[in-house]
């Protein structure tokens, strides 16, 4: 499987807003950050600063009454935001991957955190299980 040592995700200058009964919440400010292939970052802020909304709108998956008002989220310099479904299905759960913020509803506990990684990898790429889980325990 290929594995470019390059894929560089970026939030440029994203801004966020939800429609609400009591008017309109800029729940993303500005927000600009960098994440390299192979690199650990935190995003650290108090409740409510917008951290999960950032990570939403990088998942195509920002609630229904939200909005980005201006910015962009790519991947490779290629803008997520207003990717064809298909390509949204080939790179989510491939490329970019989300563990929600309650870990007990996100990984099924009867499942092995192998067989998780498994399920991806065969799900997205032609591979025996022995392939998989090589990459599975490089990972
Ligand atoms: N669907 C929505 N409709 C309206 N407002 C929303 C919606 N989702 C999030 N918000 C608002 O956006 C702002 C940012 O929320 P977010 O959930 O991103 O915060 P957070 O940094 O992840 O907080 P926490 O640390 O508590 O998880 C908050 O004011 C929140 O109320
Ligand atoms: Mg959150």
């Amino acid at each position: 499987m290929e594995q470019p040592k390059n894929d560089v995700l970026k939030v440029k200058g994203l801004h966020v807003e939800f429609q609400t009964s009591h008017g309109m919440v800029h729940a993303v400010k500005d927000v600009s950050l960098e994440v390299k292939r192979g690199r650990i970052h935190a995003l650290v802020g108090e409740s409510g600063s917008g951290k999960s909304v950032t990570s939403l709108t990088i998942m195509n998956l920002l609630a229904g009454n939200g909005r980005v008002i201006s910015g962009d989220v790519t991947l490779n310099e290629k803008s997520l935001l207003k990717l064809p479904g298909k390509e949204k299905r080939q790179l989510y759960g491939d490329k970019i991957g989300m563990i929600f913020q309650d870990p007990t509803a996100a990984l099924d506990p009867l499942f092995t955190v192998e067989q998780l990684l498994l399920e991806g990898l065969r799900k997205h790429h032609r591979m025996s299980k022995k392939q998989a889980r090589e990459i599975a325990w490089r990972i």
